[in-house]
């Protein structure tokens, strides 16, 4: 509830960022498609102004070949790139190039406003490289029909474009700065909610452990009594009496089971003492392999050095090995493999099964405390595994795939102290 309502914040943010990316490309791109618009009116705007008075001029004039000489090089038409006048076979008439004279065109553009008698314009792009801008105008010069090119630069149009293409740049940086502050806040929060929560639950696991030691504390002396009695009775039993051993029997083993279970709950809630010592790894670890075989069919093999001596405390290695070997063997395993090597100043010990491994779910789940699969399982023996290892200066992680197996790898000092 409390994770989804932490998502639930995130997504809005997200979505509010990527509704503000969405708006701002769009009036990105409307604006800078106008800037191209209004580039290209102002453009067309000029052209025709020049295409109106350079035809009356040229009309009034009778030395049309040196008319354009001049307005090529007269700072009134500012921003001409060339002119030339065709006549109706796209013949070059006049041109302010004069080597073109006399040479035909062949250009649709030109064609097609001679045909239609309809001014045209569009962007070419000249030998030089520089693309510019082109106006085709049909013009009536001492009563023949001509047609005035006129290109001109575009370089000082081309200003409102790139005042919107700084514009757009403008949105996009905001945008990218957006995107970033947004990733990482979402990343701190998140971060800063993975703790709180992590606090929360090790404050509730704490108040269980609290209350589950003291429950322990007080059933442990009545069941004490109930299975010593239960005990004397089975043995005081005579054979006329006999059906009500089997309930005895029941007895018995149900406050063993319960036994465990309190033990169980003790180590896990109770502070942990650690006491130091030398000990050979592989005594060990033989220690705890003929301690569990008699429990099951299991092959349990053991490759470990000799001479393995480490400073730590074997109680509790003992207690996370049995925990680990019996999880094992409860998931049905035929063999388990025990290896252990050092690792610079550290000794790794690795435990593979072959049992029924660890769904998703259940590998993210197994340390924590009640967390079990079993029907008979209180939950606390991987709990008191992680605690134990932790204690001793060790880390424990699981590697586990459904079907196929599992593998537990402590890592301890070798030297506690
Ligand atoms: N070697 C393993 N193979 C498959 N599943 C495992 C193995 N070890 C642990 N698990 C899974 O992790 C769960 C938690 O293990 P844990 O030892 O903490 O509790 P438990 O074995 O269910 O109960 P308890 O040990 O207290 O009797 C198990 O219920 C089981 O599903
Ligand atoms: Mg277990």
């Amino acid at each position: 509830m409390h994770d989804t309502h932490i998502r639930g914040n995130y997504f809005y943010l997200i979505i509010v960022i990527i509704f503000a990316t969405i708006v701002t490309a769009i009036s990105a791109f409307l604006i800078y498609r106008n800037s191209i618009k209004a580039a290209e009116d102002s453009l067309n705007l000029q052209a025709l102004g020049i295409a109106v008075s350079l035809e009356t001029s040229l009309n009034n004039s009778y030395d049309l070949k040196n008319i354009f000489k001049e307005i090529i090089t007269e700072s009134k038409w500012e921003g001409i790139a060339f002119i030339a006048l065709y006549d109706k076979n796209s013949m070059t008439i006049l041109h302010s190039n004069e080597k073109l004279i006399g040479k035909q065109v062949q250009d649709r553009n030109l064609k097609k406003v001679i045909d239609t008698g309809i001014p045209s314009h569009a962007y070419i792009t000249l030998g030089t490289g520089e693309r510019v801008f082109v106006l085709d105008f049909p013009v009536h010069i001492h009563n023949s029909e001509r047609v005035l090119r006129l290109a001109l630069h575009t370089y000082p149009a081309q200003g409102i474009v790139r005042q919107a293409r700084l514009h757009v740049s403008g949105m996009a940086f905001i945008i990218a700065v957006l995107w970033i502050v947004g990733y990482f806040f979402v990343r701190a929060s998140r971060y800063s909610d993975e703790l709180r929560m992590k606090m929360a639950e090790r404050e509730r696991f704490a108040a269980i452990g609290e209350m589950a030691s003291v429950l322990a504390h007080e059933i442990r002396n009545p069941l004490g009594s109930i299975k010593g009695f239960a005990q004397y009775l089975k043995e005081q039993n005579t054979d006329d009496r006999r059906q009500g051993t089997d309930f005895l029997d029941i007895i018995v083993s149900e406050s063993k089971r319960l036994e465990a279970l309190t033990e169980d709950l003790l180590m896990y809630a109770k502070p942990v003492e650690v006491k130091c010592e030398d000990f050979d790894v592989l005594d060990l670890i033989n220690e705890v392999v003929k301690s569990m075989q008699s429990h099951k069919n299991v092959d349990i093999t053991v490759s470990v050095h000799e001479g393995i001596k480490i400073k730590s405390d074997s109680t509790k290695l003992k207690q996370i090995l049995m925990n680990i070997l019996q999880n094992a063997i409860d998931a049905e395993s035929k063999v388990i493999d025990i290896k252990a090597d050092f690792m610079n100043n550290k000794i790794a010990i690795l435990i593979s099964d072959d049992g029924c491994g660890m769904s998703r779910e259940v590998r993210e789940n197994a340390f924590k405390p009640f967390f079990t699969t079993k029907t008979k399982g209180t939950g606390l023996g991987l709990a008191i595994v992680d605690k134990l290892t932790k204690a001793i200066g060790g880390e424990v992680e699981i590697k586990s795939e459904h079907q196929k197996g599992t593998v537990f790898k402590i890592v301890i000092p070798k030297n506690l102290i």
